[in-house]
């Protein structure tokens, strides 16, 4: 074991849920976020019976209330958190052209997407100041790449979704921010792009599998003192930003 705590939101099924085996594996204690506690903690069962040290928490990221309820859970069962990683995501309504998407289903993306992240890194930024060294890792996606999206021949460049793909650019942007403010810290923020990978998000057509989209996320998350801040990954190769 480690001695060191993880908190994963949207963690109870997906991309989430295998990034907290793949920590669980590693010897992490690992806090398995779910905005519904019924889902959160059959998911958590399922990853104890593999002999790991998964716990359920839950957390809405929309919500400022639960998430402030599950910082003070951590601050008075664990008093510091090693790692988060903001992982919870909605796709908004898709396919629609940006000419028809409304401001409500884009307001919805925004709220968990990008609102979710400021508000869970800001309530939990005195925890993870609180150890020794801690990672905090957006999941973003290579669809928030302005340098992907705006080249012709980008795989990406074709996928033209308003809502969607703006919210991870502006998550790009807000892992900038909060790397610059804590640079001169031990905490590192970096951005993930987990690829194109096949969960309930995209109906199950995605090419990678949750253990590919995992293993980077979990490199980020786990980074030592030399490692990067203020970064966007695919596996271990940088994208634009
Ligand atoms: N799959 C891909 O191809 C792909 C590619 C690039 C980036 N990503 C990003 O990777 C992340 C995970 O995606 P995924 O494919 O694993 O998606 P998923 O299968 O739809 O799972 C999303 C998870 O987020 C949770 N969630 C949604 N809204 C939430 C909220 N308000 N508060 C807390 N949890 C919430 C969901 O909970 P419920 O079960 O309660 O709905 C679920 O656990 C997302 O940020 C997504 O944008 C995915």
């Amino acid at each position: 074991m480690t001695n060191k705590t993880a908190l994963i939101t949207g963690a109870n099924k997906s991309i989430g849920y295998e990034t907290a085996r793949q920590l669980g594996k590693l010897g992490y204690r690992v806090l398995l976020g779910a905005r519904d506690l019924e889902r959160g903690r059959s998911a958590a069962q399922a990853l104890v019976a593999e002999g790991l040290d998964i716990r359920p928490l839950s957390i809405d990221v929309t919500d400022e209330a639960s998430i402030r309820d599950a910082a003070a859970w951590v601050s008075d069962h664990d008093g510091k958190l090693d790692i988060l990683i903001n992982n919870a995501g909605i796709p908004g309504r898709q396919p629609v052209a940006p000419s028809e998407q409304g401001v409500d289903d884009i307001r919805a993306i925004y709220e968990t997407n990008v609102f979710g992240p400021i508000r869970v890194t800001q309530a939990f930024l005195p925890l993870l100041k609180a150890a020794e060294r801690a990672n905090i890792v957006m999941v973003s996606s290579g669809l928030g790449s302005l340098g992907w999206l705006s080249d012709p021949a980008n795989m990406f460049f074709g996928v033209n979704i308003l809502g969607y793909n703006s919210s991870k650019t502006a998550l790009n942007a807000v892992t900038v921010a909060f790397a610059k403010e804590l640079a001169d810290t031990a905490i590192k923020v970096n951005a993930a792009d987990p690829g194109y990978t096949a969960t309930d998000f995209n109906g199950h057509t995605g090419y990678r599998t949750v253990e590919q989209a995992a293993a980077g996320i979990v490199w980020l998350a786990t980074l030592d003192a030399s490692g990067p801040n203020g970064a966007f990954y695919f596996e271990q190769t940088q994208v634009p930003w």
